[in-house]
């Protein structure tokens, strides 16, 4: 098996009922089975959510540990941290593929959303496609079916 790890930062637990407007109404567990039912024969998602930057950090370590392609939603942390950054870049210099996804559009939103210190060291960006963004993420490391 392939392991794909498709991680989600700060508040993103509240998906489906934190602003629906914004983020849509389906929870975390609605994008595990959709992606799940999308990837290619082979790839195992393993989809996890933390509000806990260090746990996220230990997870991209786990990442290049393993050699796993990632999916990356930095959510708040996007914006503001370069330990993230720093632990995100390891995985691409390591040569497994991070592509950075939002849900929404930061640039269509407020100012602070607009800096992304992920994005420079980011294999790819996909956002403003609501959960697509993150199966075209997958069509895009080649492990969708
Ligand atoms: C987000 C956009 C971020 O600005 C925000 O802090 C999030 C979610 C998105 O998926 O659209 O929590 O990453």
């Amino acid at each position: 098996m392939t392991r794909v790890l498709v991680l989600n930062g700060p508040n993103l637990g509240r998906l489906g009922s934190r602003e629906p407007d914004v983020y849509g109404d389906q929870d975390l567990s609605a994008l595990r089975v959709l992606l799940t039912g999308i990837a290619a024969d082979g790839v195992e998602i393993d989809l996890r959510q933390t509000d806990d930057e260090g746990e996220l950090i230990h997870w991209l370590h786990e990442a290049v540990d393993a050699q796993n392609d990632v999916i990356l939603n930095p959510a708040a942390f996007t914006h503001y941290s370069y330990g993230l950054r720093d632990a995100a870049a390891l995985v691409t210099k390591a040569g497994q593929k991070l592509v950075e996804v939002h849900i929404s559009n930061p640039h269509a939103r407020e100012e602070f959303r607009h800096r992304s210190v992920v994005s420079g060291i980011a294999t790819g960006v996909i956002a403003g496609f609501g959960f697509d963004s993150y199966t075209l993420a997958l069509r895009a490391i080649g492990a969708a079916a």
